[in-house]
């Protein structure tokens, strides 16, 4: 914890050269702001990492990235500790955008709107399963993949933040699932946990290959989080009728030059295929509906959650850095501080 007044921070200094470039972030020790009128002090006690966030650093202030000299912007569950926002009293655990730093003064707007965590959910799930990272595989899942029983559902990164909640659905809706991970510790706890059908290495195996041994009959539903080349695998893998959910591009995000389209896209016409995008905030109305379908499968024991969680706010740059070289097992979150015990409900 920091001293009283003290609040520590990662500013931003230059856009990231690549996932490892930490010389873009300056750890600085500043005060603890006020709030202004319409404003909240929080104290963050979670920060969650996305890979598009490589995406926002390197993007013009003005088209949604970050001031130079200002703290590094991200999503995050905090406590409010003094309030002159008619939405937030003291006391609130809240979700939205924050700061990599301990104390941050916010308004509630942003890409998400800040709201309140609901009763009884704990910070890190707020920001995983149940949070953008659940819902991108809950909507994508369910309003675009729609696999049913009998079709065969592929996810990339599958033991990934929102790959090892789509993987999952998938099974729940009866179908047979192939998750494509990096690693052996993932594959294992694909099969292990996730339950899966078959698991695939994409950095030791024949992406290929191995989907044919697995689905012989072709692929029903492809959940893309990496894109790239296991897109392309999966392209000429799809079934008649078959759809791919476009969640995410992670392969592509920080390639320098940045990678051209799918190469076997035409695929898609042979075989009457969708491919289709998602963007989860769209779907921001029906959340709760989502949350309360997650939250039923996890007290059930038929969803099993895992985060890879990192202690400490020193260790935010290095935190999103994991997330492209695929050290993270499961949704990638940092630690800084600890939540008071949760509300029942
Ligand atoms: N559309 C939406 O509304 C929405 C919302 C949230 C997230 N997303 C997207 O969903 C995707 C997953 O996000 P997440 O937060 O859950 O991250 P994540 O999957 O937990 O972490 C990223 C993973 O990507 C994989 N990866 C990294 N470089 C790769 C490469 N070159 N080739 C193949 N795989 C690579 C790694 O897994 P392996 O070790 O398995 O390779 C790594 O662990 C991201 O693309 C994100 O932008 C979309």
């Amino acid at each position: 914890m920091a001293g009283a007044g003290t609040n520590r921070q990662w500013l931003f200094r230059h856009p990231p050269e690549g996932p490892h470039d930490t010389a873009a972030f300056e750890w600085s020790e500043g005060t603890v702001p006020s709030p202004a009128d319409g404003e909240a002090l929080v104290r963050n006690l979670w920060l969650s990492f996305d890979p598009t966030q490589i995406l926002v650093l390197a993007a013009p202030p003005g088209a949604g990235g970050v001031p130079v000299g200002a703290a590094v912007r991200g999503l995050a569950v905090s406590q409010v500790l003094a309030s002159r926002h008619p939405s937030f009293q003291e006391g609130d655990l809240v979700h939205g955008y924050s700061g990599w730093e301990d104390y941050s003064v916010i308004d509630g707007h942003g890409y998400f709107e800040t709201t309140k965590v609901p009763a009884g959910v704990p910070p890190d799930l707020a920001l995983g399963a149940l949070g953008v990272t659940g819902m991108a595989a809950y909507f994508g899942m369910t309003e675009i993949g729609r696999p049913t029983a009998g079709e065969t559902a592929v996810v990339s990164a599958a033991a990934g933040g929102v790959g090892s909640v789509a993987v999952q659905i998938a099974r729940l809706r009866g179908a047979r699932t192939i998750g494509i991970a990096g690693g052996p510790a993932k594959k294992e706890w694909l099969v292990r946990e996730a339950r899966v059908d078959g698991a695939i290495d994409h950095r030791s195996e024949d992406v290929g290959a191995r989907l044919d041994a697995l689905c012989p009959e072709g692929i029903d539903v492809f959940f893309d989080n990496a894109g790239g080349p296991i897109l392309d695998e999966a392209l000429v893998r799809l079934r008649r009728n078959g759809r791919i959910v476009v969640c995410g591009g992670t392969s592509r995000y920080a390639a320098r030059p940045e990678p051209s389209g799918p190469r076997n896209y035409l695929a898609l016409s042979l075989v009457n295929g969708r491919m289709e995008g998602l963007l989860a905030r769209d779907y921001a109305p029906r959340f709760p509906e989502a949350v309360a379908a997650l939250r039923a499968w996890i007290a059930s024991g038929q969803l099993r959650i895992k985060e890879d969680v990192v202690v400490g706010l020193e260790n935010a740059p290095s935190a999103l850095a994991r997330l492209f070289d695929g050290s993270n097992v499961g949704k990638q979150l940092v630690k800084i501080a600890d939540a008071p015990p949760p509300v029942p409900g």
